[in-house]
């Protein structure tokens, strides 16, 4: 199905309109969110986001995340608490997703949720994103615009290389600042990190004044997408490296010597907006391996861990 002409929209008044009517017309656009970019349509046509499954060639059962551009638009949808306002008014808008309670008659495609009595939602800080969905007024499903199961993108070139053809069209916002998808908390019982990302746990801890709990394994009743095997390049991933061997790319972190440096300075910020390009990157070198330097687990080094094990995990496609 690699039959369509996928266009490249600007980031202004005429991109958002036109961004704006392919999703009134049930069509699927990427967009830049300040983690990465979202293969977004409208959250209440089926229609759609069926289309979002197909691009992806992602498995159905595995639920999306709706995006909106304010509070009031997010409790349309949700049933609201006191730990989301919380977390939102500290957060929003920014790399938290909240799974809260969905509202009867919500009005949103039964395929956004995979069935499930919560949905995951959030409001993105990215003034592209901001503006676009501003400029629709509706929630946008959106989960990352890449195959399933492959590196995420943080740039629109990225997202081309994985979906052109397969998507109405890009909106080109530059590169993505955090680089790792939202951290994700459920609500719906006491607050629980389903997946790490952007937003570091002691954060939130900090914010709810309390510990979080945390999801362990890959329960997929409890966190549907986090299979073990993502984001994996087509290079098989070894983790812990000191140095490359034989025919690998090392990608480093902190002062050693590499084919790319993930932050030589040793910071997880920068560790963390480098990572999904720097694998993407490697993987167009077609190294025998990717061998990557330890990293440590405090702050975002929770996030990139959790990717980077994911890479590196069996492959189950
Ligand atoms: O930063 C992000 O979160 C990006 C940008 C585009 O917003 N989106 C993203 O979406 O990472 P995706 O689909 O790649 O990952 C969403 C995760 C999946 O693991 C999914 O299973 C989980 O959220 N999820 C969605 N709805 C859920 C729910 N009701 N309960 C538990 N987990 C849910
Ligand atoms: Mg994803």
């Amino acid at each position: 199905m690699n039959d369509l002409t996928t266009l490249t929209l600007p980031p202004d008044a005429r991109g958002y309109a036109k961004a704006s009517a392919i999703w009134q017309a049930g069509g699927l656009v990427s967009f830049p969110t300040e983690t990465v970019y979202g293969l977004g349509a409208d959250a209440r046509n089926d229609h759609a986001v069926a289309g979002i499954f197909a691009a992806k060639e992602r498995p159905s059962f595995n639920p999306l995340i709706v995006h909106v551009d304010s509070i009031a638009h997010a409790q349309k949808y949700v049933i609201w608490s006191a730990a989301a306002d919380r977390l939102a008014q500290a957060f929003w808008p920014g790399p938290l997703t909240l799974v809260l309670p969905l509202k009867e008659n919500a009005g949103l495609s039964p395929l956004v949720t995979a069935g499930l009595p919560t949905l995951a939602i959030r409001l993105p800080a990215h003034p592209v994103a901001q503006a676009l969905l501003a400029t629709f007024g509706g929630p946008v499903a959106a989960p990352s615009a890449n195959p399933s199961g492959r590196i995420s993108p943080t740039r629109a070139a990225h997202v081309l290389q994985g979906l052109s053809g397969r998507i109405d069209a890009v909106l080109d916002g530059g590169a993505c600042d955090v680089g790792l998808e939202s951290t994700i908390v459920g609500l719906a019982d006491a607050p629980m990190l389903l997946r790490p990302g952007g937003l570091p746990a002691e954060a939130l801890e900090a914010a709810l004044d309390a510990p979080l709990a945390q999801h362990g394994g890959d329960d997929p009743l409890v966190a549907p997408g986090q299979m073990q095997s993502h984001y994996a390049p087509g290079a098989p991933v070894r983790l812990n490296a000191e140095s490359a061997a034989e025919g690998e790319l090392l990608l480093g972190f902190g002062a050693v010597d590499c084919d790319l440096n993930l932050s030589a300075a040793g910071d997880l910020r920068e560790a963390a907006a480098n990572l999904f390009h720097h694998l993407h990157a490697l993987d167009a070198r077609a190294a025998r391996a990717i061998a990557v330097s330890p990293i440590p687990m405090h702050g975002l080094g929770a996030a990139i861990n959790d990717r980077l094990r994911r890479a590196a995990a069996p492959r189950d496609r």
